[in-house]
């Protein structure tokens, strides 16, 4: 039972508010429309490489409510192998989100039994680890935690892709730097180089800094214009579809879990980013996060 994608990592409820305009202090606004549904950036890239067709197994932790219940029915019903999800202590994950009407979003992350998951758990999944293609992390969980998924990577040369989301200064590089695919945006990368990411001449220098330092690819996101993927002897933009953007909630999950899938399955990496842009592209003009993740049979219709 060896899986294409590991993803290591948070799930979250998703309160979504679809608003006019946020609130000031001591107001009370009216919004048009609300929408609940699975979340949490690892739960997500998890969906989105089960819908296509990987299999997938996901090592994360749910709450001990009802709402940790529906998580794994949701995980299940994706058809995720939840082997690795265990029940913590704390509430689950919940992510109050406010959509306006440029489809732009702001999220508050309360993070609940995803801080449960240690690094101690990862050492009772080493066969989860080592059986796999790919392993993906973000940063909803411990840093530390993530640093135990990078050296057991290494040890057993499995490749690991760490997007670095939400950003985090505490994040040490000299963990970040051994990891083959690296996939911040451009306030991320940003965060983590303490180099200014304004323009593009500025991105390429930023990641080529971290190339420097020993990341094997960088693939940085940067919304409607594309991904740069930069490596030792390449720097290329692949472009994005031009959509109409409804809801990006969630678009940057949707690359990533697609990319993994992609890559796992045989595609070289510029292949697997064309694809990748495609299918979050796709997303962004549908309302939610994982309700907006097509499945392998829709893509063929959608993707002209
Ligand atoms: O990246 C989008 C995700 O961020 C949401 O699903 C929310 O749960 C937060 O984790
Ligand atoms: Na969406």
């Amino acid at each position: 039972n060896k899986s294409d994608v590991l993803v290591i990592g948070s799930n979250m409820i998703d309160l979504i508010s679809y608003i006019n305009r946020m609130p000031v202090e001591g107001e009370t606004v009216e919004a048009p429309d609300f929408q609940m549904g699975f979340g949490g950036k690892g739960a997500n890239q998890a969906v989105a490489a089960a819908r296509l067709g990987s299999k997938v197994s996901f090592i994360s932790m749910v709450g001990n409510d009802a709402f940790g219940q529906q998580q794994l029915n949701n995980f299940k019903n994706n058809n995720i192998d939840t082997t690795g999800v265990g029940i913590g202590t704390k509430s689950s994950g919940a992510a109050p989100i406010f959509v306006d009407k440029s489809s732009d979003n702001r999220i508050l992350i309360i993070k609940g039994a995803n801080n449960e998951l240690t690094p101690e758990i990862l050492d009772k999944y080493v066969d989860l680890i080592k059986g796999t293609k790919i392993i993906v992390l973000q940063q909803e969980i411990p840093l530390e935690t993530n640093y135990r998924a990078i050296d057991l990577a290494n040890l057993y040369h499995v490749p690991v892709l760490l997007n670095p989301a939400p950003a985090n200064k505490s994040l040490d590089i000299n963990h970040v730097k051994k990891v083959d695919f690296f996939s911040p945006n451009e306030t991320e990368l940003a965060t983590l180089t303490g180099m200014p990411t304004n323009n593009m001449d500025e991105i390429k220098k930023a990641a080529h800094h971290m190339i420097k330092l020993g990341v094997k690819n960088m693939l940085v996101t940067l919304g409607s214009k594309g991904v740069l993927w930069m490596n030792e002897n390449n720097s290329q933009i692949i472009k994005a579809l031009k959509v109409n953007a409804i809801d990006t909630t969630g678009a940057g999950d949707s690359f990533i879990g697609s990319f993994a899938h992609y890559y796992a399955n045989g595609d070289d990496i510029p292949t697997a980013i064309k694809h990748a842009n495609q299918y979050a592209a796709i997303t962004v003009t549908r309302r939610g996060t994982q309700k907006s993740y097509p499945k392998a049979d829709e893509l063929s219709s959608l993707v002209k």
